[in-house]
C-alpha cells in the first residue's frame, strides 16, 4: 500500500496562501511520481480569522496539530492586526506547545542565481543554521516598571536552560556528522559581553562535543563576526549552531548571500514531535493577490517536510527541479521573475513530474 501522510496546511496571511498553492502544485506532483499520498487538511489560522473572530488560535488547535505528521506553513502577519499578536499567538505559540526546539535553516546558493556577493558562487556559499527555536529571548520574560512615565522601565530576559542549549547542541553535532561535508561546527555567540548565557553555551558545547562528538571540529564565533565573515568569507561554514534572536538575525543575512527572501525555507523541527515548515519570508502584504510573489521559498519548505518525512527521493527530485526553475527565471525578486507566482508552480511541478 502507498504511504500516506497527515499534514495540517496552514497558508496564514498575505502572500502566504498563493505560495502554499504552489508548494501543495509541486508536493502533489511529488507524490504522484513517487507513489506516496498526503491527506491534507487546511487551517484558516491568521489575521483574517482573527479580524472576523477575535481569536488568534482556538484552544483546540495544539491538540489538533498533535494529529498530523508535519505542518505546511505560508506566512504570519497581517497590516491590520498590531505587530506581535499573530507573531507570537500564532507562530510562536505553535513553535513552543508543539515543542520544535530546533529552526533549521539551510543558506545554499544555486547556479545561475545572483549573489550580492562580490566572486562568490555556489561552491561558497553553502552551509546551515541550526537556531535555537523555544528559548532565549523569545520566551516573553520580563516587563515593565512604570510604564508611561519618564521612569520608565523595561525589561526583556534571555532564557537559555542547560537542557534547552543541550538538545540543541546534539541536534546540531548530530546533523553535521550527517551532513559529512566538512565536520565543523561552529558555535555563534557572544561570550565577550553575554558573560551568563554563552558561558552556558560555549561549556555545554565543548563538554558534548569532546565527549560524544570528537571527530566534529568545534570553532567560535560572536555573532558580530559570524555577520562579518558570512560575507567575507561564507565558504568558512559548514553547520553554525546558535540562540533564538542571534539565529533570528543571521538566517535573514543568509537569505540575502543565497539569493534573497524568495527561496529561504526553513524548517522548526521537534525530532520527536510535530514539525512545522514554512517560507522564512512571511507575509508581504504588498504584493498579496498579484501572483507576483516567488513561490520557491514554499516550495522548498515543502522539499524539506518530504525530506523530514523520510522521503528523501521526492526531496531531491524537487530540489533539482528548484535548480532548473532558477536557471530559467530572470531573478529572484517578487514582480521580476520573468513568470508569475503560479507559472513557477507550474514549471517546478513539471520538472517533478518527470
Ligand atoms: C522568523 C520570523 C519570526 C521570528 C517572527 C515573525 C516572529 O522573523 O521566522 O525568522 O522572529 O522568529
Ligand atoms: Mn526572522
Amino acid at each position: 500500500m502507498a504511504k500516506s501522510y497527515r499534514i495540517a496546511v496552514l497558508p496564514g496571511d498575505g502572500t502566504g496562501p498563493e505560495v502554499v498553492a504552489e508548494g501543495l502544485k509541486v508536493l502533489d506532483a511529488a507524490s504522484r511520481r513517487f507513489g506516496f499520498t498526503l491527506d491534507r487538511t487546511h487551517f484558516d489560522f491568521g489575521g483574517d480569522r482573527y479580524l472576523r473572530t477575535g481569536e488568534v488560535l482556538p484552544a483546540s488547535a495544539i491538540d489538533e496539530l498533535r494529529q498530523f505528521e508535519a505542518i505546511y506553513l505560508g506566512a504570519i502577519g497581517h497590516p491590520d492586526v498590531k505587530p506581535g499578536i499573530l507573531e507570537k499567538g500564532i507562530l510562536l505559540n505553535l513553535r513552543f506547545a508543539l515543542d520544535q526546539y530546533i529552526n533549521l535553516r539551510p543558506v545554499k546558493l544555486y547556479p545561475n542565481v545572483d549573489c550580492p556577493l562580490k566572486d562568490k558562487g555556489p561552491e561558497d556559499v553553502d552551509f546551515v543554521v541550526v537556531r535555537e527555536n523555544t528559548e532565549g529571548l523569545y520566551c516573553g520574560t520580563g516587563g515593565y516598571l512604570k510604564k508611561g512615565t519618564p521612569d520608565e522601565v523595561a525589561v526583556q530576559e534571555s532564557i537559555n536552560t542547560r537542557k534547552g542549549v543541550e538538545r540543541c547542541l546534539r541536534y546540531a553535532f548530530e546533523y553535521t556528522r550527517r551532513r559529512a561535508k566538512r565536520n565543523t561546527l561552529t558555535l555563534c555567540g557572544k561570550t565577550n559581553v553575554l558573560t551568563f548565557a554563552f558561558d552556558l553555551w560555549e561549556r555545554a558545547f565543548h563538554e558534548v562535543g569532546a565527549k560524544d562528538y570528537p571527530e566534529i571540529k568545534r570553532e567560535y564565533a560572536h555573532v558580530d563576526a559570524t555577520c562579518m565573515w558570512m560575507v567575507k568569507n561564507p565558504e568558512w561554514f559548514d553547520v553554525i549552531v546558535t540562540d533564538n534572536m542571534f539565529g533570528d538575525i543571521i538566517t535573514d543575512l543568509g537569505a540575502m548571500i543565497q539569493g534573497g527572501m524568495g527561496i529561504a525555507a526553513g524548517g522548526n523541527i521537534n525530532p520527536a514531535g510535530v514539525s512545522m515548515f514554512e517560507p522564512i519570508g512571511g507575509s508581504a502584504p504588498k504584493y498579496t493577490g498579484q501572483n507576483v510573489i516567488n513561490p520557491l521559498a514554499a516550495i522548498a519548505a515543502g522539499q524539506m517536510m518530504l525530506d523530514t518525512l523520510g522521503e528523501r527521493e521526492a526531496a531531491l527530485a524537487i530540489e533539482e527541479a528548484i535548480i532548473y526553475a532558477v536557471s530559467q527565471m530572470k531573478s529572484l525578486s517578487a514582480g521580476k521573475m520573468g513568470f508569475s507566482t503560479s507559472q513557477v508552480g507550474d514549471l517546478v511541478a513539471a520538472k517533478v513530474a518527470g
